[in-house]
């Protein structure tokens, strides 16, 4: 019996091409952005870490041996000038964000800019930390202080990300063929798709059912949890797959093994899913902590704002 399976959703639009051409993929032509995260630590031989470094143990060094009151060490003139410096740092790190998106060649490239922002940024903790003189409390100023401790943890997990996640994503694009793009990997399925609907036309209409809830899936569907951990349980395809294989299973095999080769293509398209949902885990995990980084930065900023007028008021 004639199936009534439906046209895929991921169907073709008229100008994409069906696969990745031979030498694309040989080439890997749309080769991702390389990480520059290498380039920006070690900027000018580290000066900014050095920098940062010794303004660190500097300040340390007068925290601990210049003599001034045990309480309220903020408004001390050690404390006033730790939290002027650290006020203006925030700022400062905060206006890269600016800075990124214009651009200027030379000595305050972006690259400076950034290595000068990572390592300052690290430094603002310490500065930040000797300006409350370790008083801490269930108030704005601690909220202040820890709302800072979540900006700079989260730029330090930006870096280990920029370090470690473009070589993954390279390496998840690559195979025995070359490299294949996110594009590409779209045109795969939908590809895979029209064959999978050509070959399902003679179905019977329970396995036609079956087959049709694959092709009526969206390959960017889910969740965010799906989206960021990569685990699709409730996945259509592996489930009309899985669906199909008990059912060829139950049934007597025919000369020309119609469920087999559709049970091939299914397994095909299951393991492209897996890959461009493996690439659009790492894309979300390369950009994700800055859903954290900057949010984060604005409620630091409003905190530090609250902090500053509720010590003058009661001063
Ligand atoms: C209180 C301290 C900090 C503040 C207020 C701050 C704020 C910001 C802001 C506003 C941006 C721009 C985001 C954008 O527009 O895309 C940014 C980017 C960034 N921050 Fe921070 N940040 C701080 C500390 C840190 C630290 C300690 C690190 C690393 C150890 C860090 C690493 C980065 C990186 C890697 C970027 C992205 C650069 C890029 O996209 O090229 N930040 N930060």
């Amino acid at each position: 019996m004639a199936s009534s399976v439906k046209p895929p959703a991921t169907a073709p639009s008229p100008a994409s091409p069906a696969a990745p051409s031979a030498a694309a993929r040989k080439t890997g032509a749309s080769r991702e952005r390389r990480s520059t995260h290498e380039g920006f630590l070690t900027h000018r031989r580290m000066f900014w870490a050095k920098l940062s470094g010794a303004l660190a143990l500097g300040l340390t060094a007068l925290y601990i041996f210049v003599p001034l009151p045990g309480t309220h060490f903020g408004s001390s003139w050690l404390g006033y000038a730790l939290g002027t410096i650290g006020a203006l740092l925030i700022l400062w790190l905060t206006m890269l964000g600016v800075r990124k998106r214009a651009i200027t060649p030379g000595r305050w490239s972006l690259k400076g800019w950034t290595s000068a922002h990572v390592y300052l940024g690290l430094c603002v903790t310490v500065i930040g930390t000797l300006h409350s003189g370790f008083h801490f409390g269930w108030n704005v100023h601690t909220l202040a202080w820890a709302l800072m401790l979540i900006v700079v943890a989260s730029g330090v997990f930006g870096i280990w990300v920029y370090a470690t996640l473009p070589r993954a994503l390279s390496a998840n694009r690559y195979d025995a063929e070359g490299a294949i793009t996110e594009r590409q990997m779209v045109e795969a399925l939908r590809s895979i798709d029209r064959q999978i609907h050509e070959a399902a036309q003679p179905l019977d209409p329970q396995a036609a059912a079956l087959v049709g809830q694959s092709l009526e899936q969206n390959p960017f569907g889910g969740s965010l949890w799906n989206r960021m951990t990569g685990r699709y349980p409730d996945c259509a395809t592996h489930r009309a797959m899985m669906d199909l294989r008990a059912l060829r299973a139950a049934r007597q095999r025919t000369k020309d093994d119609l469920l087999g080769r559709i049970d091939a293509l299914l397994a095909r398209k299951d393991a492209m899913l897996d890959r461009l949902r493996q690439h659009l885990k790492l894309k979300a995990w390369l950009q994700g902590w800055l859903y954290v980084h900057v949010p984060v930065t604005f409620a630091l900023i409003a905190a530090l704002c609250a902090h500053v007028v509720s010590v003058f008021f009661y001063w």
